[in-house]
């Protein structure tokens, strides 16, 4: 059961939408069937890793047409095509298997997650379709419709329609949206645009994908995910509003390649470095103690595998597995200009969001990624 009052959360950091994301789930509509058990990996974490996907994408042939604004060149979280001077078409699709066993619950996650990517190139969704995959005869279809409640609380919260889909018959539950929204070209946010001195800023804690872990494995129960679905449920909306009154020009959202892959994203893209202080990084309750207690999504292996990253000797492996966590549905990150950050952090606060941490910096050192604990460290 999801109780807000019960959350010990400093007063300030509940807004307004944050309250909203708050899905409660009342014990008669439990199911008896554990979604999680149908699932091979939790929610982002069943994402390709990032190695896997530059062997695969080296395929698709270069895109030359003045339109695209943004393909998959620079692993931003949607393609951009432009429509006119002041418009362009932001497109983008993400579905996967079930991360909790609500399945409201997971609908909803889902489509916060989706919808994100919108939000991660300062977007606005205008409409959706859905991709279901669903083990008929095995899972009643009444618990799809559980699944689509949950989707469509959060694209009508989003100001999103939904207008159809496809499915199939598949023997383990898949489900996502494909998110068409809409930009202005000159406001738009990419991995490109950072800049050395930009400060990063993140809005939601991590660990989801240790927590969710933890949960398929029993190591805790359902109730201990409150907080983390709240956040996973929550729209980045709100973020990306403040990012874009504050100026902001370079974004992403957090997700199965955790914090340091789409940093890693951002300082490839824009011929940069960067520096987080693992001190600074907002992280669920219990995250740090089940990630040591073993609670590790093999998605988050392969990104501490993958990660080429400068780590200060003190910074522990539970610590380091936080920073490259599979998320799913998680914050933004965002870089801004100094001068403009207090102007950020203010409109943070005022949207609410579940975070607003100030957790490093870009540096000029093209292609360096150093966690270090703590300023004196540098
Ligand atoms: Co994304
Ligand atoms: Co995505």
């Amino acid at each position: 059961m999801v109780d807000l009052e019960g959350v010990d959360e400093p007063q300030e950091q509940r807004g307004a939408e944050w309250k909203q994301a708050v899905h409660t789930l009342p014990a008669d509509r439990m199911t008896s069937i554990r979604l999680t058990s149908l699932s091979h990996a939790a929610g982002c974490g069943c994402k390709l890793g990032s190695e896997d996907l530059g062997k695969v994408l080296r395929h698709l042939p270069a895109v030359v047409d003045v339109n695209v604004l943004v393909d998959a060149a620079t692993r931003d979280d949607a393609a951009v095509y432009q429509l006119s001077a002041d418009r362009a078409l932001v497109a983008t699709v993400d579905f996967f298997t079930p991360i909790v066993d609500d399945p409201v619950a997971w609908g909803a996650i889902t489509a916060a997650n989706a919808l994100s990517d919108v939000y991660a190139m300062g977007g606005r969704p205008l409409f959706a379709l859905n991709l279901v995959g669903w083990p008929r005869g095995k899972v009643p279809f009444e618990v799809l419709g559980e699944v689509f409640r949950g989707a469509a609380d959060v694209t009508a919260r989003a100001g999103c329609l939904m207008l159809g889909g496809h499915s199939i018959d598949d023997p383990e539950p898949k489900f996502g949206l494909c998110v068409i929204g809409e930009v202005h070209p000159d406001r738009m946010f990419t991995n490109a645009a950072a800049r050395p001195g930009d400060l990063l800023v993140l809005t939601k804690p991590l660990g989801t994908g240790i927590l969710t872990t933890a949960l398929k494995r029993d190591m805790v129960m359902e109730s201990a995910l409150d907080e983390a679905v709240r956040s996973m449920t929550a729209l980045n909306d709100g973020a990306a509003r403040a990012a874009l009154a504050a100026g902001v020009r370079c974004a992403t959202d957090i997700t199965g390649f955790g914090l340091l892959g789409h940093l890693g994203n951002i300082i490839a893209a824009s011929g940069v470095g960067a520096r987080i202080d693992s001190a600074r990084l907002p992280l669920l309750d219990g995250a740090l103690e089940l990630a040591a207690a073993g609670a590790v999504p093999g998605g988050t292996r392969r990104n501490l595998e993958a990660a080429r990253v400068e780590w200060a000797d003190d910074i522990t492996e539970p610590e380091r597995l936080l920073c490259v966590d599979a998320q799913t549905s998680g914050g933004l990150l965002l870089a801004v200009r100094p001068q403009r950050l207090a102007l950020l952090l203010d409109a943070l606060r005022v949207e609410g969001t579940a975070a607003r941490a100030v957790i490093g910096e870009i540096l000029p050192d093209a292609g360096v990624l150093r966690v270090v604990r703590g300023t004196a460290e540098q």
